[in-house]
Protein backbone atom coordinates (compact mmCIF):
# COMPACT_ATOMS: atom_id res chain seq x y z
CA UNK A 1 0.00 0.00 0.00
CA UNK A 2 1.43 3.42 -0.94
CA UNK A 3 1.39 5.51 2.39
CA UNK A 4 0.21 9.24 1.39
CA UNK A 5 1.47 12.29 2.94
CA UNK A 6 -1.79 13.24 3.62
CA UNK A 7 -2.04 10.11 6.19
CA UNK A 8 1.70 10.38 7.82
CA UNK A 9 3.74 9.24 5.09
CA UNK A 10 6.80 10.74 3.85
CA UNK A 11 6.40 14.14 0.92
CA UNK A 12 7.42 13.65 -2.35
CA UNK A 13 8.97 17.05 -1.39
CA UNK A 14 9.23 19.09 2.05
CA UNK A 15 9.39 22.60 -0.22
CA UNK A 16 6.19 23.16 -2.09
CA UNK A 17 6.28 23.45 -5.86
CA UNK A 18 4.28 26.74 -6.66
CA UNK A 19 1.80 26.87 -8.89
CA UNK A 20 2.79 30.18 -10.60
CA UNK A 21 5.40 32.54 -10.37
CA UNK A 22 6.45 35.18 -12.49
CA UNK A 23 9.91 34.89 -14.40
CA UNK A 24 11.84 37.93 -14.12
CA UNK A 25 14.99 38.61 -15.17
CA UNK A 26 17.86 41.84 -14.61
CA UNK A 27 16.07 43.30 -17.63
CA UNK A 28 12.91 44.11 -16.61
CA UNK A 29 14.41 45.30 -13.13
CA UNK A 30 16.48 47.61 -15.20
CA UNK A 31 13.87 48.97 -17.62
CA UNK A 32 12.07 49.96 -14.50
CA UNK A 33 14.84 51.78 -12.50
CA UNK A 34 15.26 53.31 -16.35
CA UNK A 35 11.58 54.71 -15.65
CA UNK A 36 11.91 55.58 -12.15
CA UNK A 37 14.76 57.82 -13.12
CA UNK A 38 13.16 59.48 -16.32
CA UNK A 39 10.17 61.17 -14.05
CA UNK A 40 7.62 60.10 -16.17
CA UNK A 41 6.22 57.35 -14.23
CA UNK A 42 2.54 57.19 -15.55
CA UNK A 43 1.53 56.66 -19.55
CA UNK A 44 3.69 57.82 -21.49
CA UNK A 45 6.43 56.96 -24.11
CA UNK A 46 6.46 53.29 -23.25
CA UNK A 47 3.12 52.59 -22.83
CA UNK A 48 3.02 53.66 -26.75
CA UNK A 49 5.90 51.66 -27.31
CA UNK A 50 4.17 49.10 -25.60
CA UNK A 51 1.02 48.81 -27.62
CA UNK A 52 3.10 49.09 -31.00
CA UNK A 53 4.93 46.12 -29.74
CA UNK A 54 1.55 44.29 -28.95
CA UNK A 55 -0.36 45.16 -31.54
CA UNK A 56 2.36 43.17 -33.59
CA UNK A 57 1.93 39.79 -31.51
CA UNK A 58 -1.72 39.98 -31.67
CA UNK A 59 -1.58 40.65 -35.53
CA UNK A 60 -3.68 43.78 -35.63
CA UNK A 61 -3.76 47.40 -36.15
CA UNK A 62 -4.10 48.66 -32.85
CA UNK A 63 -3.26 48.25 -29.50
CA UNK A 64 -4.69 50.38 -26.57
CA UNK A 65 -3.02 49.47 -23.06
CA UNK A 66 -4.57 49.60 -19.97
CA UNK A 67 -4.72 49.08 -15.95
CA UNK A 68 -5.70 45.28 -15.77
CA UNK A 69 -7.57 42.40 -18.06
CA UNK A 70 -11.00 43.90 -16.18
CA UNK A 71 -10.84 47.31 -17.31
CA UNK A 72 -9.86 46.11 -20.98
CA UNK A 73 -12.96 44.04 -21.37
CA UNK A 74 -15.30 47.26 -19.50
CA UNK A 75 -13.66 49.40 -22.05
CA UNK A 76 -14.27 47.31 -25.34
CA UNK A 77 -17.51 45.92 -23.77
CA UNK A 78 -18.41 50.08 -23.60
CA UNK A 79 -16.95 51.40 -26.51
CA UNK A 80 -19.06 48.38 -28.63
CA UNK A 81 -22.19 49.38 -27.21
CA UNK A 82 -22.66 46.30 -26.13
CA UNK A 83 -26.28 45.90 -24.39
CA UNK A 84 -25.77 42.02 -23.72
CA UNK A 85 -22.97 40.20 -23.63
CA UNK A 86 -22.94 36.12 -24.16
CA UNK A 87 -19.90 34.79 -22.20
CA UNK A 88 -18.88 30.63 -20.96
CA UNK A 89 -20.06 30.21 -17.69
CA UNK A 90 -16.76 28.24 -17.26
CA UNK A 91 -14.47 31.02 -16.67
CA UNK A 92 -13.06 34.36 -14.10
CA UNK A 93 -15.78 36.56 -13.04
CA UNK A 94 -14.49 39.30 -14.71
CA UNK A 95 -15.42 38.30 -18.22
CA UNK A 96 -19.19 38.50 -17.13
CA UNK A 97 -18.54 41.20 -14.23
CA UNK A 98 -16.93 44.00 -16.85
CA UNK A 99 -19.72 43.53 -18.71
CA UNK A 100 -22.27 44.64 -16.08
CA UNK A 101 -19.95 47.08 -15.35
CA UNK A 102 -20.47 48.17 -18.71
CA UNK A 103 -24.23 48.37 -18.28
CA UNK A 104 -24.99 45.12 -20.29
CA UNK A 105 -26.73 41.99 -19.57
CA UNK A 106 -25.05 39.01 -19.45
CA UNK A 107 -26.09 35.59 -20.56
CA UNK A 108 -24.34 32.11 -19.73
CA UNK A 109 -22.92 29.54 -22.20
CA UNK A 110 -21.98 26.36 -21.84
CA UNK A 111 -18.46 25.00 -22.47
CA UNK A 112 -16.94 21.95 -24.87
CA UNK A 113 -15.71 19.78 -22.63
CA UNK A 114 -12.42 18.71 -23.87
CA UNK A 115 -11.12 22.37 -24.82
CA UNK A 116 -13.23 24.30 -21.78
CA UNK A 117 -13.86 27.06 -24.20
CA UNK A 118 -17.60 27.98 -25.21
CA UNK A 119 -19.23 25.53 -27.11
CA UNK A 120 -20.47 27.16 -30.33
CA UNK A 121 -23.53 24.99 -30.76
CA UNK A 122 -25.21 25.91 -27.45
CA UNK A 123 -23.70 29.38 -27.94
CA UNK A 124 -26.52 29.00 -31.17
CA UNK A 125 -29.02 27.46 -29.17
CA UNK A 126 -28.79 30.48 -27.13
CA UNK A 127 -28.76 32.64 -29.48
CA UNK A 128 -32.11 31.30 -31.29
CA UNK A 129 -33.73 30.96 -28.00
CA UNK A 130 -32.75 34.80 -27.38
CA UNK A 131 -34.09 36.06 -31.00
CA UNK A 132 -36.97 37.81 -29.92
CA UNK A 133 -35.51 39.35 -26.92
CA UNK A 134 -32.88 40.96 -29.09
CA UNK A 135 -34.20 43.25 -31.62
CA UNK A 136 -32.76 46.31 -31.53
CA UNK A 137 -30.20 45.16 -29.01
CA UNK A 138 -25.98 45.27 -29.91
CA UNK A 139 -25.13 41.63 -29.00
CA UNK A 140 -21.22 40.93 -28.17
CA UNK A 141 -20.11 37.65 -28.04
CA UNK A 142 -16.95 36.84 -25.76
CA UNK A 143 -15.11 33.58 -26.09
CA UNK A 144 -12.52 32.88 -23.96
CA UNK A 145 -9.33 31.23 -24.31
CA UNK A 146 -9.41 29.68 -21.09
CA UNK A 147 -5.99 27.66 -19.81
CA UNK A 148 -4.21 29.04 -23.11
CA UNK A 149 -5.84 26.79 -25.62
CA UNK A 150 -8.02 28.86 -28.08
CA UNK A 151 -11.78 28.59 -28.29
CA UNK A 152 -12.85 27.42 -31.97
CA UNK A 153 -13.28 30.76 -33.32
CA UNK A 154 -14.50 29.81 -36.84
CA UNK A 155 -17.60 28.07 -35.54
CA UNK A 156 -18.28 31.23 -32.92
CA UNK A 157 -17.52 34.07 -35.94
CA UNK A 158 -19.85 32.21 -38.28
CA UNK A 159 -22.59 31.78 -35.17
CA UNK A 160 -22.05 34.96 -34.28
CA UNK A 161 -22.17 36.67 -37.84
CA UNK A 162 -25.84 34.64 -38.48
CA UNK A 163 -27.04 36.36 -35.37
CA UNK A 164 -25.70 39.78 -35.98
CA UNK A 165 -23.76 39.71 -32.68
CA UNK A 166 -19.87 41.54 -32.42
CA UNK A 167 -16.97 38.95 -31.22
CA UNK A 168 -14.85 40.22 -28.69
CA UNK A 169 -12.42 37.57 -27.60
CA UNK A 170 -10.92 37.30 -24.05
CA UNK A 171 -7.41 36.35 -24.21
CA UNK A 172 -6.38 37.21 -20.85
CA UNK A 173 -4.64 33.79 -20.21
CA UNK A 174 -3.67 33.17 -23.97
CA UNK A 175 -0.91 35.59 -24.82
CA UNK A 176 1.20 34.02 -28.22
CA UNK A 177 -1.87 30.81 -28.97
CA UNK A 178 -2.70 30.34 -31.99
CA UNK A 179 -6.22 29.34 -34.13
CA UNK A 180 -5.21 27.58 -37.47
CA UNK A 181 -1.64 30.09 -37.24
CA UNK A 182 -3.54 32.83 -36.61
CA UNK A 183 -2.73 34.98 -33.17
CA UNK A 184 -5.26 35.20 -30.80
CA UNK A 185 -6.67 38.31 -30.03
CA UNK A 186 -7.07 39.24 -34.18
CA UNK A 187 -9.62 36.83 -34.70
CA UNK A 188 -12.78 39.09 -33.78
CA UNK A 189 -13.66 42.52 -33.39
CA UNK A 190 -11.61 42.91 -30.33
CA UNK A 191 -9.67 41.30 -27.99
CA UNK A 192 -8.73 41.69 -24.17
CA UNK A 193 -6.13 40.55 -22.81
CA UNK A 194 -4.36 40.60 -19.25
CA UNK A 195 -1.04 40.82 -17.41
CA UNK A 196 -1.60 39.77 -13.89
CA UNK A 197 1.45 38.40 -12.49
CA UNK A 198 0.32 34.54 -13.13
CA UNK A 199 -0.36 35.16 -16.64
CA UNK A 200 2.44 34.26 -19.53
CA UNK A 201 3.52 37.58 -19.29
CA UNK A 202 3.20 40.34 -16.74
CA UNK A 203 3.78 43.71 -16.00
CA UNK A 204 2.32 43.65 -12.24
CA UNK A 205 -1.28 44.66 -13.16
CA UNK A 206 -1.95 45.55 -16.78
CA UNK A 207 -4.38 44.69 -19.41
CA UNK A 208 -4.83 45.41 -23.37
CA UNK A 209 -7.70 45.69 -26.05
CA UNK A 210 -6.36 44.62 -29.47
CA UNK A 211 -8.46 45.60 -32.92
CA UNK A 212 -8.25 46.54 -36.35
CA UNK A 213 -10.94 48.94 -35.60
CA UNK A 214 -9.21 52.22 -35.69
CA UNK A 215 -12.43 54.02 -34.46
CA UNK A 216 -13.37 51.99 -31.79
CA UNK A 217 -9.47 51.92 -31.00
CA UNK A 218 -9.69 55.54 -30.52
CA UNK A 219 -13.25 55.42 -28.42
CA UNK A 220 -11.64 52.94 -25.82
CA UNK A 221 -8.84 54.97 -25.92
CA UNK A 222 -10.45 58.24 -24.78
CA UNK A 223 -12.87 56.12 -22.47
CA UNK A 224 -9.60 55.11 -20.90
CA UNK A 225 -9.04 58.68 -19.65
CA UNK A 226 -12.03 60.42 -19.08
CA UNK A 227 -13.32 60.63 -22.23
CA UNK A 228 -10.75 63.30 -22.98
CA UNK A 229 -10.02 64.25 -26.73
CA UNK A 230 -7.34 66.86 -26.17
CA UNK A 231 -5.95 68.11 -22.63
CA UNK A 232 -9.15 68.84 -20.68
CA UNK A 233 -12.04 68.39 -23.06
CA UNK A 234 -14.37 65.57 -22.39
CA UNK A 235 -16.45 64.06 -24.90
CA UNK A 236 -18.28 61.35 -22.75
CA UNK A 237 -17.79 60.23 -19.47
CA UNK A 238 -14.67 57.80 -18.78
CA UNK A 239 -12.41 56.29 -16.48
CA UNK A 240 -9.06 56.27 -15.37
CA UNK A 241 -7.82 52.91 -16.57
CA UNK A 242 -4.70 53.74 -17.80
CA UNK A 243 -1.27 51.70 -17.51
CA UNK A 244 1.89 53.41 -16.50
CA UNK A 245 5.43 53.59 -17.72
CA UNK A 246 6.63 51.54 -15.43
CA UNK A 247 4.31 48.49 -16.07
CA UNK A 248 4.62 48.96 -19.92
CA UNK A 249 8.54 49.21 -19.16
CA UNK A 250 8.06 45.75 -17.63
CA UNK A 251 5.81 44.49 -20.36
CA UNK A 252 8.48 45.40 -23.20
CA UNK A 253 11.48 43.15 -21.68
CA UNK A 254 8.38 40.51 -20.99
CA UNK A 255 7.41 40.63 -24.91
CA UNK A 256 11.17 40.18 -25.86
CA UNK A 257 11.07 37.15 -24.04
CA UNK A 258 6.97 35.68 -24.73
CA UNK A 259 8.22 32.98 -27.49
CA UNK A 260 10.70 31.73 -24.81
CA UNK A 261 8.46 31.72 -21.81
CA UNK A 262 5.81 29.79 -23.88
CA UNK A 263 7.67 27.42 -25.35
CA UNK A 264 9.25 26.39 -21.76
CA UNK A 265 5.38 26.39 -20.46
CA UNK A 266 4.78 23.85 -23.60
CA UNK A 267 8.02 22.12 -23.21
CA UNK A 268 6.59 21.19 -19.60
CA UNK A 269 2.94 20.11 -20.81
CA UNK A 270 5.06 17.76 -22.92
CA UNK A 271 6.80 16.12 -20.58
CA UNK A 272 3.46 15.83 -18.60
CA UNK A 273 1.48 14.62 -21.34
CA UNK A 274 4.29 11.70 -22.20
CA UNK A 275 4.68 10.78 -17.99
CA UNK A 276 0.99 10.79 -17.05
CA UNK A 277 -0.32 8.89 -20.42
CA UNK A 278 -0.91 5.70 -17.98
CA UNK A 279 -3.12 7.81 -15.14
CA UNK A 280 -5.65 8.50 -17.73
CA UNK A 281 -8.99 6.37 -16.81
CA UNK A 282 -8.27 8.08 -13.43
CA UNK A 283 -7.43 11.60 -14.55
CA UNK A 284 -7.72 13.04 -18.14
CA UNK A 285 -5.34 15.32 -19.52
CA UNK A 286 -6.14 18.82 -21.34
CA UNK A 287 -6.15 18.15 -25.34
CA UNK A 288 -4.31 20.17 -27.95
CA UNK A 289 -6.88 20.88 -30.99
CA UNK A 290 -5.28 19.72 -34.34
CA UNK A 291 -6.20 23.93 -35.05
CA UNK A 292 -4.69 25.13 -32.34
CA UNK A 293 -1.66 25.87 -31.14
CA UNK A 294 -2.36 25.88 -26.70
CA UNK A 295 0.23 28.28 -23.93
CA UNK A 296 -0.43 26.20 -21.27
CA UNK A 297 -1.37 29.24 -19.07
CA UNK A 298 -2.47 26.44 -17.00
CA UNK A 299 -1.33 22.44 -16.96
CA UNK A 300 -5.72 21.46 -15.78
CA UNK A 301 -6.20 17.94 -15.45
CA UNK A 302 -9.41 16.37 -14.92
CA UNK A 303 -10.15 14.09 -11.54
CA UNK A 304 -12.36 11.27 -13.17
CA UNK A 305 -14.05 11.18 -9.78
CA UNK A 306 -16.05 7.40 -10.18
CA UNK A 307 -13.16 5.98 -11.23
CA UNK A 308 -11.36 7.18 -8.23
CA UNK A 309 -13.55 6.79 -5.77
CA UNK A 310 -12.91 10.45 -4.25
CA UNK A 311 -13.95 13.87 -5.06
CA UNK A 312 -11.39 16.03 -6.37
CA UNK A 313 -10.90 18.66 -3.64
CA UNK A 314 -9.17 15.37 -1.50
CA UNK A 315 -7.35 14.56 -4.54
CA UNK A 316 -6.14 18.64 -4.14
CA UNK A 317 -5.78 18.11 -0.73
CA UNK A 318 -3.70 14.68 -0.98
CA UNK A 319 -1.40 16.68 -3.40
CA UNK A 320 -0.33 19.48 -1.47
CA UNK A 321 0.42 17.29 1.51
CA UNK A 322 3.04 15.97 -1.31
CA UNK A 323 4.25 19.31 -1.64
CA UNK A 324 2.65 20.02 -4.86
CA UNK A 325 0.42 23.37 -4.90
CA UNK A 326 -2.54 22.95 -7.34
CA UNK A 327 -5.40 24.99 -7.45
CA UNK A 328 -9.15 25.10 -8.97
CA UNK A 329 -9.67 27.41 -11.89
CA UNK A 330 -13.20 27.88 -10.83
CA UNK A 331 -14.64 26.09 -8.59
CA UNK A 332 -17.74 27.92 -9.14
CA UNK A 333 -19.30 28.10 -12.40
CA UNK A 334 -20.31 31.86 -13.27
CA UNK A 335 -24.52 31.19 -13.25
CA UNK A 336 -23.99 29.83 -9.44
CA UNK A 337 -22.38 32.19 -8.11
CA UNK A 338 -23.97 34.44 -5.69
CA UNK A 339 -23.00 37.69 -7.04
CA UNK A 340 -24.45 36.25 -10.30
CA UNK A 341 -27.01 34.28 -9.81
CA UNK A 342 -28.91 37.05 -8.44
CA UNK A 343 -29.06 38.27 -11.77
CA UNK A 344 -31.51 35.37 -12.49
CA UNK A 345 -29.19 32.93 -13.69
CA UNK A 346 -28.99 30.26 -10.68
CA UNK A 347 -31.72 27.91 -12.00
CA UNK A 348 -30.22 27.99 -15.65
CA UNK A 349 -28.56 24.72 -16.25
CA UNK A 350 -25.37 24.04 -18.00
CA UNK A 351 -24.09 20.68 -17.44
CA UNK A 352 -20.46 20.97 -18.73
CA UNK A 353 -19.62 23.80 -16.84
CA UNK A 354 -21.17 22.63 -13.70
CA UNK A 355 -18.99 19.37 -14.40
CA UNK A 356 -16.03 20.92 -14.87
CA UNK A 357 -16.29 23.07 -11.71
CA UNK A 358 -16.20 19.66 -9.95
CA UNK A 359 -13.41 17.70 -11.98
CA UNK A 360 -10.89 20.34 -12.31
CA UNK A 361 -7.30 20.85 -11.21
CA UNK A 362 -4.34 22.88 -12.57
CA UNK A 363 -0.76 21.39 -11.47
CA UNK A 364 2.48 23.97 -11.88
CA UNK A 365 3.27 24.60 -15.45
CA UNK A 366 5.40 27.87 -15.13
CA UNK A 367 8.37 28.63 -16.95
CA UNK A 368 10.18 28.34 -13.70
CA UNK A 369 10.16 24.68 -13.12
CA UNK A 370 13.02 22.58 -13.08
CA UNK A 371 13.63 18.91 -14.67
CA UNK A 372 13.20 17.75 -10.99
CA UNK A 373 10.14 19.73 -10.29
CA UNK A 374 8.62 18.29 -13.36
CA UNK A 375 9.83 14.64 -11.99
CA UNK A 376 8.61 15.43 -8.86
CA UNK A 377 5.17 16.97 -9.92
CA UNK A 378 4.90 13.80 -11.88
CA UNK A 379 5.35 11.51 -9.09
CA UNK A 380 3.34 12.69 -6.79
CA UNK A 381 0.58 12.69 -9.03
CA UNK A 382 0.88 8.99 -9.96
CA UNK A 383 1.95 8.66 -5.78
CA UNK A 384 -1.70 10.01 -4.89
CA UNK A 385 -3.87 8.56 -7.95
CA UNK A 386 -2.10 4.59 -6.88
CA UNK A 387 -2.63 5.51 -3.17
CA UNK A 388 -6.48 6.50 -3.61
CA UNK A 389 -7.40 3.94 -6.32
CA UNK A 390 -6.18 1.78 -3.44
CA UNK A 391 -8.58 2.68 -0.89
CA UNK A 392 -11.42 3.16 -3.27
C1 LIG B 1 -10.23 34.72 -18.41
C2 LIG B 1 -9.90 35.99 -17.69
N1 LIG B 1 -10.55 37.12 -18.00
C3 LIG B 1 -10.27 38.28 -17.41
C4 LIG B 1 -9.30 38.40 -16.44
C5 LIG B 1 -9.08 39.70 -15.75
O1 LIG B 1 -7.79 40.17 -15.83
P1 LIG B 1 -7.15 41.06 -14.64
O2 LIG B 1 -6.92 40.19 -13.48
O3 LIG B 1 -5.90 41.58 -15.26
O4 LIG B 1 -8.13 42.16 -14.35
C6 LIG B 1 -8.56 37.25 -16.11
C7 LIG B 1 -7.44 37.30 -15.15
O5 LIG B 1 -7.36 37.14 -14.05
C8 LIG B 1 -8.87 36.01 -16.72
O6 LIG B 1 -8.23 34.89 -16.39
Amino acid sequence: MVRLAIEGGEPVRDDPIPIARPSMTDEEIKAVAEVLRSGQLAQGPRVEEFERAFAEVAGTEHCVATSSGTTALHLAYEALGADVVLCPAFTFIATASAALHAGADVVFVDIDPETYCMDPEHLEDTLKALKPHLKDTTVVVAPVHLYGHPADMDAINEVAEDHDALVVEDAAQAHGATYKGNPVGSLGHAACFSFYPTKNITTGEGGAVTTDDRELADRIASLRSHGEIERYHHAEIGYNFRMTDIAAAIGLVQLERLDELNEARRRNARFYLKEMADLEPYISLPVEKPWAEHVYHQFTIRINTEELGVGRDEFAEALRAEGVECAVHYPIPLHKQPALARKGSANVSLPESERAAREVLSIPVHPGLTEEDLEDVVRAVEKVVTGLAERS
